[in-house]
């Protein structure tokens, strides 16, 4: 069980006004990064929940001061319906710079993949003087199974303490995956997942009880926030 002092920040949102909900709060994030550090590095989620949300990202925030990334790819092109990068592209890059979108190449193995984006960071990193990439807001989505990004339960990307970026193997569709790990993520000054409807409601439950085996419960920055954008039947339903 986590104490009190550890509890995600849970944010009810009505489910007809969702995605424009969660965008302008996502909002406020980049322009708080921005006015406090000069830029923002964000991170973005694949899955259904967040397509829409990026579609609401306003085309007058200060793009070029925006840095983004993914949380996880599938291993497929980046022009293949499965992939989370073209998911993003279709909803949003068509108001950010293309050097400022650090895409995860899909198209390639994921040993090489992954150690390519492990070595992107690491370079972004140093430019700053950072030991670890730190973003200022990951967005991540959660699975009914509890996961996460692509850290399934029961798989050996949990136990992962020093690289930042893993291949991965899962079951949700396709199988074939490369992750950022929990010492990446948990580096981060904000977590924001983002879950809509109540047959994740179970599963949440646990996961803020801080039940280990889910590896969404195992996000907790040491030195940021985590926090729970749901709708308001899924809020209720975690709550009741
Ligand atoms: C992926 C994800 C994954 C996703 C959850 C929730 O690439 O599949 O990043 O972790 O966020 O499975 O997905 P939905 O939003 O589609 O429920």
């Amino acid at each position: 069980m986590q104490t009190d002092a550890l509890k995600p920040r849970l944010v009810s949102l009505p489910t007809a006004e969702f995605a424009e909900r969660a965008a302008a709060l996502i909002v406020e994030e980049i322009r708080g990064a921005i006015a406090a550090r000069g830029a923002c590095r964000l991170s973005l989620s694949g899955g259904e929940t967040p397509r829409a949300i990026y579609a609401a990202l306003p085309s007058d925030l200060p793009w070029e001061k925006v840095w983004i990334t993914f949380g996880d790819e599938r291993c497929v092109p980046p022009d293949h319906a499965d992939s989370n990068y073209k998911m993003a592209r279709e909803a949003l890059f068509d108001r950010v710079p293309a050097a400022h979108v650090f895409r995860i190449r899909g198209e390639v193995s994921q040993e090489q993949a992954a150690g390519e984006y492990e070595q992107l960071l690491a370079t972004e990193a140093a430019r700053t003087g950072e030991a670890r990439y730190v973003h200022d807001l990951i967005l991540l989505g959660m699975g009914e199974d509890g996961h996460t990004a692509s850290l399934f339960p029961g798989m050996e990307t949990l136990q992962e303490t020093v690289r930042n970026v893993v291949p991965a193997f899962g079951p949700k569709p396709p199988p074939q995956r490369v992750t950022m790990t929990l010492p990446l993520l948990n580096a981060a000054r904000k977590v924001w997942f983002i879950a809509k409807g109540v047959g994740k409601a179970g599963v949440l439950k646990q996961v803020l009880n801080g039940e280990p085996a889910f590896p969404s419960a195992l996000v907790k920055p040491a030195q940021g926030e985590v926090a729970w954008l749901l709708n308001e039947e899924l809020a209720a339903a975690v709550q009741g």
